[in-house]
């Protein structure tokens, strides 16, 4: 079943310019979105005072990068929640609220607890989940499968991009009755439709990754800088790479750097930063700049063309990516550092499918 590929997980990356399709397949228009399980849910949702994100891992962070776009779409406040952390405040839920709940497999249990005291609480609980026939799409009000095909590898990558995308359309879907935003969301529809040729486009860095994991086997630590859009990038990047090569790794909010973790920075301890074209470019190059003085050793992701303009200096280590729609831009970024995540797991020799003492689905607390 892994055909060419010698692991799961590389063949679920790579396999991610069919699943983005498969994701969007039916489902994208010129005007809009059609979502079949949503349309007679959509009004509720535009008329919820709050939409809550709540999942668990991988899950959680593809909803952290959704928070931005759905904001902006819709106009109504998200909040985050990671399931079990709900569960142990037994925060606030209420009627008037919209609870999106994130799984690939919809089986995790603390999101299935979460999700029963969402009910209790009577607010509106949409779905989002890979899993057909799974609990959490039955006892869901309606949701959107994500369709990206059984994901076998234990550390999520394709359900991950693919989730991303389905919020993308759940975000375009919800604001659609507002008409500021309309060449907005029509740019976005475009970018979701060129997403597969860029994931295939991104997928070239393969040997770049393997050769810039090759010189981070013997590093104990990676930090993973991201802002904005690409926060979510930063935090499911350090997962994978924690995860699968069992290497510590942090993913970080840049504008945080200066309230604790610049004093970590030194000439050995490798730092990726995440700055392609959007709002928050300047502030990311300022922060790059910050980090070399302290000479920091970074790895920079930055929009194709934009290695200059990223680390004037010229002593970065650079990774050029696509530009896409800049809310798009998390489901590209993400992918060369699975590669990387899968080609560090290989060198030091680890179990890429079985990581130590995880398992593909949590299903106890
Ligand atoms: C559905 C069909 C699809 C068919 C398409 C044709 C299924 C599973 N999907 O896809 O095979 O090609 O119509 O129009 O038969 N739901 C939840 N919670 C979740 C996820 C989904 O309640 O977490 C509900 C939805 O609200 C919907 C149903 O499950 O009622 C199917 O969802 P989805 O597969 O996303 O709907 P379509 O894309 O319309
Ligand atoms: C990481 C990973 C886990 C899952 C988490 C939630 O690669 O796979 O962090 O994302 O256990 O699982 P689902 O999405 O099935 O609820």
């Amino acid at each position: 079943k892994k055909g060419s590929y010698d692991h799961f997980m590389q063949k679920e990356i790579h396999e991610q310019p069919h699943s983005l399709t498969t994701t969007m397949r039916g489902r994208l228009k010129d005007s809009g979105v059609l979502l079949g399980g949503l349309k007679e849910h959509i009004k509720t949702i535009r008329r919820s005072r709050r939409v809550v994100f709540i999942g668990c891992g991988t899950s959680y962070n593809a909803a952290l990068a959704a928070r931005p776009f759905m904001e902006e779409l819709t106009g109504i406040p998200v909040t985050m929640e990671v399931a079990s952390d709900l569960l142990d405040r037994q925060g606030p839920i209420y009627r008037e609220d919209t609870a999106v709940f994130v799984s690939q497999s919809g089986e995790t249990a603390d999101t299935l607890l979460a999700l029963d005291y969402a009910l209790e609480n009577g607010a509106l609980c949409v779905g989002i989940t890979n899993t057909v026939g799974s609990t959490l799409s039955r006892r869901t009000h309606c949701g959107v499968h994500i369709n990206a095909g059984c994901e076998i590898g234990v550390a999520s990558t394709k359900a991950y991009t693919s989730q991303i995308v389905a919020m993308a359309m759940l975000a375009l879907a919800v604001g659609s009755d507002q008409i500021s935003t309309q060449a907005r969301r029509e740019a976005i529809i475009s970018g979701l439709s060129s997403l597969p040729s860029n994931a295939s486009e991104v997928l070239k860095l393969d040997a770049e990754m393997k050769e810039l994991a090759s010189s981070l086997i013997d590093s104990e630590s990676l930090l993973v800088f991201g802002r904005g859009y690409n926060y979510a990038t930063a935090l499911e990047g350090a997962l994978k790479v924690k995860e699968v090569a069992l290497m510590h790794s942090e993913g970080m909010l840049a504008g945080e750097m200066k309230h604790g973790p610049l004093a970590l920075v030194d000439e050995n301890l490798p730092i990726i930063v995440i700055a392609t074209r959007d709002a928050c470019f300047s502030k990311q190059q300022s922060v790059i700049q910050q980090l070399l003085s302290r000479k920091g050793r970074l790895i920079v992701m930055c929009s194709e063309g934009d290695a200059s303009a990223v680390c004037p200096s010229g002593s970065c280590r650079v990774i050029e990516v696509p530009d896409v729609a800049d809310c798009l831009q998390p489901v590209i970024n993400i992918i060369p550092l699975q590669l990387l995540a899968y080609h560090l797991t290989v060198l030091r020799g680890f179990d890429v499918d079985q990581p130590r003492n995880l398992a593909k689905s949590v299903t106890t607390q």
